[in-house]
């Protein structure tokens, strides 16, 4: 029998001031799973995102969280949730080194370290997991950005999360990075935590992902498959100016 859902959005949607960026939008994140959000700029997807997140609250619609209503919960209570995100805790701090700036995130949430031995350790194994081990005394505003965004994820793992946010978390990775930051993801989820993300690359959404939903105009236009979304005539017409899928500049 399926689980219940980890993640259930219902009929959310967020006005700013005369503009609705996110219309009425219900979805659904599986346990276990991979689910992404794609859609061209502006389309709402990092409103969604924020509002799943606690960053924001919607202005209707409910948010649940294995059957809880979430939806006016801060930010700050998602670690204790076992939710974490890029950029929750804090911008890596500048001046620390990779491995502090690790060490400093495991003091966050419901598996805070209660000793510098055990946020140590535990940083440690998650810079091994992560690839940053060998870089762990550099200063984290020395490095590249796919080594910033491989810290981001470790600082977010470092709370140990259930279910993990990525909003664009692969932008501005040439191919050869964006092969590496797609196979972490899937490390990610086979280690057991539950991912959603937000992607303008095509590529990673269709590799990683079991289940996609598409934006547009702040509504949910397609859910499916990668396949069933990117065959999905109104996703075409979108994303390629075309109902006939002959893409022409
Ligand atoms: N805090 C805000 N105040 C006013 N308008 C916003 C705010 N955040 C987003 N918007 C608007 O909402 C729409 C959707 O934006 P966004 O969710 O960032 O799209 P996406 O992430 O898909 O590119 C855009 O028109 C954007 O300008
Ligand atoms: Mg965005």
């Amino acid at each position: 029998m399926d689980k219940a859902p980890i993640i259930e959005v219902k009929n959310i949607t967020k006005r700013f001031k005369g503009l609705t960026a996110v219309k009425d939008v219900s979805f659904s994140i599986r346990e276990g799973g991979i689910t992404g959000m794609i859609g061209p700029n502006g389309a709402g997807k990092s409103t969604t995102f924020n509002m799943i997140c606690g960053y924001y609250p919607p202005t209707e619609g409910r948010i649940f969280y294995r059957g809880e209503d979430i939806t006016n919960k801060k930010a700050y209570e998602y670690t204790n949730m076992k939710i974490a995100r890029t950029f929750q805790i804090m911008k890596p701090l500048k001046n620390l080194s990779v491995l502090e700036n690790v060490v400093a995130s495991c003091y966050f949430g419901h598996a805070a370290a209660k000793s510098e031995r055990e946020a140590r350790e535990r940083a440690m194994e998650v810079l091994h997991f992560t690839g940053l081990y060998d870089k762990r005394h550099i200063l984290s505003k020395d490095m590249g950005t796919p080594d910033q965004k491989r810290l981001e994820m470790a600082r977010a793992l470092a709370t140990k999360p259930e279910l993990l946010f990525l909003d664009e978390n692969m932008a501005g990775l040439n191919p050869a990075e964006t092969e590496a930051a797609i196979e972490l993801i899937r490390e990610i989820n086979r280690s057991g935590v539950t991912i959603f993300l937000i992607e303008h690359i095509m590529q990673a959404v269709v590799s990683l992902c079991e289940s996609v939903i598409v934006l547009h105009h702040g509504e949910k236009i397609a859910e499916g498959t990668p396949e069933q979304v990117m065959n999905d005539p109104m996703v075409m017409e979108v994303y390629l100016g075309t109902k006939g899928g002959a893409a022409h500049a």
